[in-house]
């Protein structure tokens, strides 16, 4: 029997090009692969015969483990390409891998890159449905996902649920994403953190600007904490982390201005004691490590998504 179509696109390269309809219902799908993957028997065989491959040139511990037991648990053979140890380092093209590895005929291709563009230049290079796994500044769709269904799961909902998001915007596609789709499903979207952190043109986002750490967790639902991403800036942006968790990293007392029940998130890799204290990482109203959990499933929900596109188009 013919699964229902829960994508549009043959590719999922960012959350810019998705409706409601189809955030939801990859929500409501992932909802499933939540409790198929709280079972003993966490496998089924959906995606059998098909080959996945996982292409990361960033590094990632995450993203890259969770793509790789979503496409096992949905029975892919499943490929790990680390750049490390391949042809990359001796200096062949993104597109010269991915042309060598679409010759092996994958599904479903899995990229991390750091240029931005870089997912979106190679499904238009490859035979095969292409995932963004976070490019550069600029999206990780499947991050936003895992973290609305978070947040639904809390709140119950998306509406008008004060979300701040707090530290180093600028550099951060998770921000971008998340801005994007929690927007798109009608939260109320803060942006917290020091001018040279905070993106250039902020206002345009359609979300609320915070320079100051209390005033943007003052009534907030949700408070997403983000690492000062180093590797992205060119030159020096913050005086150092000492000062930088002086004013902007989240503790116990802080975290006392947002509402009562407030939850705690942040997408790893964490630093602690830079923006966020080890009590608060650990304490009650963290649900950093549901984070992970909702990254299998929301993965699961991608890739089978995509895989019935697929089977849709190889039946018409
Ligand atoms: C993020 C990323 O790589 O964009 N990590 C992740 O995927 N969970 C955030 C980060 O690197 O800080």
């Amino acid at each position: 029997m013919e699964r229902p179509a829960i994508l549009n696109s043959r590719h999922l390269l960012g959350v810019a090009g998705l409706s409601i309809a189809e955030i939801t219902a990859l929500m409501d799908l992932a909802e499933e692969y939540v409790a198929l993957s709280r079972q003993r028997e966490k496998k089924t065989n959906l995606l059998r015969g098909r080959t996945q491959i996982n292409l990361f040139f960033e590094p990632s511990t995450r993203t890259q483990s969770s793509f790789e037991l979503a496409g096992k648990r949905l029975g892919a053979d499943v490929m790990n390409m680390s750049v490390k140890g391949s042809s990359v380092s001796k200096g062949e093209t993104l597109l010269d891998t991915a042309v060598t590895l679409n010759a092996m005929n994958p599904d479903l291709l899995v990229i991390r890159h750091q240029h931005s563009g870089a997912a979106e230049l190679l499904a238009q290079k490859v035979s095969c449905a292409v995932i963004n796994a976070g490019d550069g500044w600029h999206e990780h769709p499947t991050q936003a996902l895992l973290d609305a269904l978070t947040i639904r799961r809390h709140k119950g909902k998306l509406e008008n649920v004060v979300v701040a998001i707090c530290g180093d915007i600028r550099h951060s596609r998770v921000a971008r994403s998340n801005i994007i789709l929690l927007s798109r499903m009608g939260a109320r979207v803060r942006i917290v953190g020091p001018g040279p952190l905070l993106p250039p043109s902020a206002e345009r986002l359609g979300v609320e600007v915070f320079h100051s750490l209390e005033e943007g967790l003052r009534g907030a639902d949700v408070v997403m904490m983000l690492r000062l991403q180093r590797e992205r800036m060119d030159g020096a942006f913050i005086p150092s982390e000492r000062e930088y968790y002086r004013f902007w990293g989240l503790n116990e007392e802080r975290l006392r201005l947002a509402k009562e029940d407030a939850i705690v998130m942040h997408p790893g890799p964490m630093n602690r004691g830079v923006e966020i204290d080890s009590s608060v990482a650990d304490g009650p109203r963290s649900v950093i490590r549901e984070q992970v959990e909702m990254g299998v499933a929301v993965r699961m929900a991608v890739l089978d998504a995509l895989a019935r596109n697929l089977e849709r188009e190889a039946a018409a």
